[in-house]
Parts: C-alpha cells; structure tokens; sequence
C-alpha cells in the first residue's frame, strides 16, 4: 500500500538545548534560514508524503503558527517587492496539508507515536524524528518507503555507529537480506556492552504498520521510565517482518549543540545566500588555529 502519511513525533522537551529551548521550540531554531523542522516536513513532501501528523505539546505552538498564513506581513513583503521573501514564506504554508496533536504528558517517544493513531487509520505510515536532519541524494524516508512497499512490511532506517556510540541508540540483530536491506528480528534500547547486538542503530527514520498502536497501548514503561518506541518495534518485529536499510545520507541530531552545529555549517555551506562566504570565512578562521 502506498505511504502518503507521516508522523513528526516533536513534543519532546529538549533539555540538551538549554537554556534556548526553555521557550523556543527545539525544532524552530533556525539552520541558516529555515527552521529545522521545515528540513523534516520537506524531505517527507520530496518523498511524495501528502499529510503530515507533527505530535507537540502546550509549549510548541510556534509550529503551528509556522505552517500557516500570516496576511499582515504577506501584504507588506508584497508592497516592498521582496518578492523572494514573499515566496519563501507562503511555500512553508503550502508545503503539505499539516495537522496536530498534542502529547499531554510527556511520556516518552513510543506514546508519542501512539497519540497518531486516529490520523493514521488503517495504513502504514512514515515516521520521522522531530530533531533528526538528513541530507542526502534521495529522500531518506523515501528510500524507507520504497523498502517498505517491496518487502510489504516495516521499515526502519539505519547506520552503523561506533561500539562506544551504540549505548546512546538502540541496537538491532540483524540477518542480510538484499543489497543495502536487512531482516530485523530483535532490537534494544540503549543497551549495555554486553547487550549490544550490532553496530547498527536506529537514526531517526521508520515506516510502520498500524499494529504498531495496539502494542504500543499495552507497553510498559521501558528505559528512563518512558513509553519506548523501540520496546514496540521489538514486539513488532517478532509478530510481523520488518526490515532494516541502511541508508545512503548523512544524519544531523539537531537536538544537540553539536549536531545543531555541524548541520547548519555543512547546509550553509550548500546554500546559494551563504555559500561564498561562509567558505572564505572558515578559511580566514582556520589560519587561527
Ligand atoms: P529525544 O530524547 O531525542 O528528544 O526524543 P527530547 O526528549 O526532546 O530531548 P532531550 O533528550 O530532552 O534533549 C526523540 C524524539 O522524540 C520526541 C522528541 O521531540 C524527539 O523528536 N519525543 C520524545 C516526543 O515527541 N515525546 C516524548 O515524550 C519524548
């Protein structure tokens, strides 16, 4: 069945962020022009997804106000003739058909999923991680979906990461299967040395089923106490099939200085308004060190 839906869970609290997520949210923090979140809705767009669940909470309504028509300011870019501007602001409005729900309780990742469960339907449908950035050929989410509809079954994305990385992820047992595609038959949340499967770590992009609702409606609390999404695809990956790809692309954790950083220079430096300068400046820069 085709994907045209996505879920962008974003009601996290941001805490690596602080203290600027104590009243922006994380995911409108600007990378060069655009806020992050835009990168998000705009790769599952380029991977032909037409509706758009993004899950927030009581302090997240910029979001909202984002994708949305704003007439004051259109009228005045239109009376300057910044046309450019004018352009960029309503393409944000009209980039997808964007909907909303908000996460109550913050729960953790797994009940933040669930809250879609009335927008989802009977379908499977695209996830993709509020603070996780991709840069790459093709879509990454797309190369998910495309796994997804071949094998007729869940997709998750993933790369591999060092063994010292590995506690910060979740961990999968995996069997090759074609090409750059594996059999996913067991996974673990942050998992200890001695749990560690493989090297392979779930980053931020997952096509899923509808059975994933049920499991996740019945889940216990898992690690730090919270409603795990990976506790969820570990049931799920032993009632049904589910895939791993690995990932042509680059992933950003936006949701940390350090990821905020390294995507905002290496998307300046392939951006048209930042490009020369910012290359001429990091040379300047680097003659200091
Ligand atoms: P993270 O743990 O990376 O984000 O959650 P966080 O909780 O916002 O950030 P820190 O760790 O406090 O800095 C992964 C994704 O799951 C979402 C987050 O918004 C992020 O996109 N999430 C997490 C929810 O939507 N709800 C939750 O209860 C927890």
């Amino acid at each position: 069945m085709k994907v045209t839906k996505a879920v962008i869970p974003a009601a996290g609290l941001g805490t690596r962020m602080l203290p600027a997520t104590k009243t922006v949210p994380k995911e409108m923090l600007p990378m060069v022009d655009k806020p992050a979140i835009q990168y998000i809705v705009e790769e599952a767009v380029a991977a032909g997804i037409e509706d758009i669940l993004i899950v927030t909470n009581r302090a997240k309504s910029a979001m909202d106000d984002y994708f949305d028509y704003y007439p004051e300011l259109e009228d005045r870019l239109n009376a300057s003739q910044k046309d450019r501007e004018l352009a960029e602001v309503r393409r944000a409005a009209d980039l997808a058909n964007i909907f909303y729900v908000r996460q109550k309780e913050t729960k953790g990742l797994g009940h933040a999923i669930w809250r879609a469960k009335r927008f989802v339907g009977d379908e499977p449908f695209a996830v993709l991680l509020g603070d996780d950035i991709m840069r790459a050929k093709t879509p990454v989410i797309g190369q998910l979906i495309q796994a997804s509809e071949k094998y007729r079954c869940a997709a998750v994305g993933v790369q591999q990461v060092s063994t010292d990385a590995i506690s910060k992820y979740s961990s999968l047992k995996v069997e090759p299967l074609e090409g750059n595609v594996f059999t996913v038959s067991d996974l673990v949340e942050k998992p200890r040395r001695e749990e560690i499967f493989s090297n392979y770590a779930v980053l931020g992009r997952y096509v899923l089923t509808p059975a994933i609702f049920d499991i996740l409606e019945n889940l216990s609390p898992g690690v730090g106490g919270e409603i795990q999404l990976t506790d969820g695809l570990r049931q799920l990956c032993r009632q049904d099939r589910m895939v791993a790809v690995d990932f042509e692309g680059r992933r950003y954790d936006t949701g940390n200085v350090r990821g905020f950083l390294e995507a905002t220079i290496d998307f300046a430096l392939d951006h048209p308004l930042t490009e020369k300068w910012l290359k001429a400046y990091i040379k300047e820069k680097a003659k200091e060190f």
